[in-house]
């Protein structure tokens, strides 16, 4: 199973993409997370970036969408709360002093609808701490694909929808981080898992042999990924 099949395997997860969390706590370290805070994180997937979250005696709450990753989630971190729902349909009645996502705000099109629900969550004066695929994000793999599945904005174009939301951007950053995904057959398997929908065998072929002159080396493949991390207040 993989995203692109409208579900995840949460066990390949964590396995194989582990660096998604690893990357993931230095957003952590952005949001700062303190004692008695309700923070909602959103696209929790198995939970590792909550549990971090809840280290620092915060009151936290994971949401996702999917159901395999609730369950896991769920399983790993059995005294934290999680819950299944979209982000779009999430209501947080505006009880949320913080509202953290990593690695999720690029799978969900159109992207008002996650905007809506994180302005919607927070309190005036909470927090916003987002880090996603921004433009020209894994630009090389989506030249060999020819299609790009995914919604990687701008930084102009995301403030503009926060703010549209009543949110005030303070910090913007669009930076590359090439992602290393290691052996021979880390791009079938990073295709397998991240794109939707999946390519066949003889396609996913085809676009590992047309990137590895570029992508790959000393046994690794190095993904041209770039980020877009934003911080926002609720007015
Ligand atoms: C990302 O985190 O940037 C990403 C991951 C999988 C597919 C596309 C983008």
């Amino acid at each position: 199973m993989s995203a692109a099949s409208g579900g995840w395997d949460p066990g390949l997860y964590d396995s194989t993409h582990n660096y998604v969390f690893d990357y993931g706590r230095g957003l952590v370290d952005v949001l700062q997370p303190r004692a008695g805070e309700r923070i909602l994180d959103l696209g929790c997937g198995t939970g590792h970036l909550t549990q971090l979250i809840a280290d620092a005696d915060s009151d936290v709450l994971g949401i996702d969408s999917s159901p395999a990753m609730i369950a896991q989630a769920r399983q790993n971190y059995p005294k934290l709360k999680f819950q299944l729902v979209g982000a779009g349909e999430f209501d947080g009645g505006g009880a949320f002093d913080a509202v953290f996502s990593n690695a999720v705000l690029h799978w969900i099109q159109p992207a008002e609808g996650p905007a809506a629900a994180m302005a919607r969550a927070l309190r005036p004066g909470g927090r916003l701490v987002v880090e996603f695929g921004g433009r020209g994000n894994v630009a090389s793999v989506v030249k060999a694909a020819g299609r790009n599945p995914w919604y990687f904005p701008g930084i102009a174009e995301y403030a503009g929808l926060l703010e549209r939301h009543g949110l005030e951007v303070e910090s913007a950053a669009l930076f590359r981080r090439p992602t290393r995904v290691e052996g021979q057959d880390g791009m079938r398997e990073w295709l397998n898992m991240f794109f939707q929908p999946p390519p066949s065998e003889a396609e996913m072929q085809r676009i590992s042999e047309e990137l590895r002159p570029a992508l790959f080396r000393d046994g690794a493949w190095f993904i041209d990924y770039r980020r877009l991390r934003i911080t926002a207040v609720k007015a």
